[in-house]
């Protein structure tokens, strides 16, 4: 089958590689019609090189239809149209039965001191090959897999492999307070459908970003932006507009590669060019990290509120301003979403009237083969690019 694979930094190719079996009877087999590319997969193409090896499978926003199951797997059967959750959870562990799928402990990666395993994401979740392919092995495939309607296009619930999930978490964490403001760093995928979120739970919300075209379509969906190419602080901007107190809320959805913190640069520049065997203990240990958008947000949020963290980041001793946090009183909430966790709350969302708009949400429907190119176009922001969704059953030519 084709697959998109890493081989390198800012180099993903799509090779031919062996189509994936059944190999427990908790397996399914999915045949991927869409597989969206992720916020999260550019930390992979630009920075976390040390933790993936040549030829790692790539993706974890797929849906398809079933191909074929394991013996112990009954939920789903052959033809069925399925999400599959980028975690992987067993579904009755200790943490599962907590709902807290994200930290699976059949899944979880103990060696490296990681929770459960993700598709397509690294040595530290398992290295899972990935659904940017024509087919994935869903392992637990007894428990993770969404089933969904025929009918609407894949974009109507692709989304629930990750980005809604996660806004939604990102939203549920926030505790905004009954009419009350959120400030929303980042307005990529995860940033917008926050948003939304927020709104449609009533709440004001404000976005920050500096891609023209991503704070226009969080205008267009009513709210109101702060441009960090006009501000000299959004810290202050969110101030100004909140009576000098600050959001009641703030999300963070930008991460680790945040625009607008020149050290941590260098230091992720460094960790580029050293030997996988020395960069991997400077990651994990010295931390790469661009802390602006967090510092920004820890200075947004208003006395007693609350800072979700979606974003991901992957150091360790960057000094965080913990005299800031303590003395604002504030409650920070993070980590990687419980997929499962959220979606019974979202699909009913999913209907003709497309409250969350979904439907056109996507900037790109390309082909798998096209994956190179709308990786780099996603990474540069080029081309009005917001979401992108690989088709492998798309005509390469069409
Ligand atoms: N917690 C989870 O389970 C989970 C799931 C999915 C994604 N994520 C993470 O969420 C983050 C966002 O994902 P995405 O797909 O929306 O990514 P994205 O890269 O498309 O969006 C990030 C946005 O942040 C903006 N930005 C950069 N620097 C900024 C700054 N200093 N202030 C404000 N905005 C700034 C960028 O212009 C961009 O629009 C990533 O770190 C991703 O890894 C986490
Ligand atoms: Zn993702
Ligand atoms: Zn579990």
């Amino acid at each position: 089958m084709k697959a998109v694979t890493w081989h390198g930094k800012r180099d993903v190719r799509v090779d031919d590689v062996p189509d994936p079996r059944i190999e427990e009877a908790t397996d399914a087999i999915v045949r991927v019609t869409s597989t969206a590319i992720c916020g999260s997969d550019l930390h992979l193409y630009e920075l976390l090189g040390p933790f993936i090896d040549e030829g790692d499978i790539l993706g974890h926003e797929p849906m398809g239809i079933v191909e074929e199951v394991g013996s112990e797997v009954s939920g789903i059967a052959p033809g069925d149209r399925v999400v599959v959750p980028f975690n992987i959870s067993c579904g009755h562990c200790y943490m599962c039965d907590r709902r807290l799928y994200a930290q699976c402990e059949t899944t979880q990666n103990r060696d490296v001191h990681k929770g459960a395993s993700l598709f397509g994401y690294t040595k530290l979740y398992g290295e899972v090959p990935g659904g940017q392919a024509e087919l994935l092995r869903v392992p637990h495939a007894d428990f993770g897999p969404i089933k969904v309607p025929e009918g609407p296009p894949d974009d109507r619930f692709v989304y629930l492999s990750d980005v809604l999930p996660t806004s939604w978490q990102a939203v549920e964490y926030a505790a905004i307070p009954e009419g009350g403001s959120v400030a929303i760093y980042g307005l990529g995928p995860i940033g917008q459908m926050s948003a939304r979120v927020a709104q449609h739970r009533g709440a004001r919300v404000i976005g920050v970003d500096l891609v023209p075209e991503r704070l226009q379509l969080a205008r267009r969906r009513g709210v109101e932006i702060v441009d960090l190419n006009e501000v000299d602080r959004a810290p202050d901007a969110i101030r100004a507009l909140t009576e000098g107190r600050g959001a009641d809320s703030v999300i963070e959805a930008v991460g680790m590669e945040a625009h607008g913190a020149p050290l941590g640069k260098l230091a992720q520049t460094a960790a580029g060019m050293l030997p996988d065997a020395l960069a991997r203990p400077m990651i994990e240990k010295a931390g790469i990290d661009r802390m602006s958008a967090l510092f920004d947000a820890i200075d947004t949020v208003r006395r007693g509120g609350t800072l979700s963290i979606s974003g991901v980041y992957g150091g360790q001793v960057d000094p965080l301003p913990m005299m800031d946090l303590f003395d604002k009183g504030i409650q920070i909430r993070m980590g990687q979403a419980h997929v499962r966790r959220w979606t019974d709350e979202i699909v009913p969302l999913l209907t003709e009237e497309d409250p969350l708009g979904v439907d056109d949400f996507a900037t790109h429907r390309l082909p798998l083969e096209e994956a190179p190119r709308a990786y780099q176009v996603f990474q540069r922001k080029q081309d009005g690019a917001i979401k992108i969704l690989l088709q492998p059953g798309r005509n390469a030519s069409g």
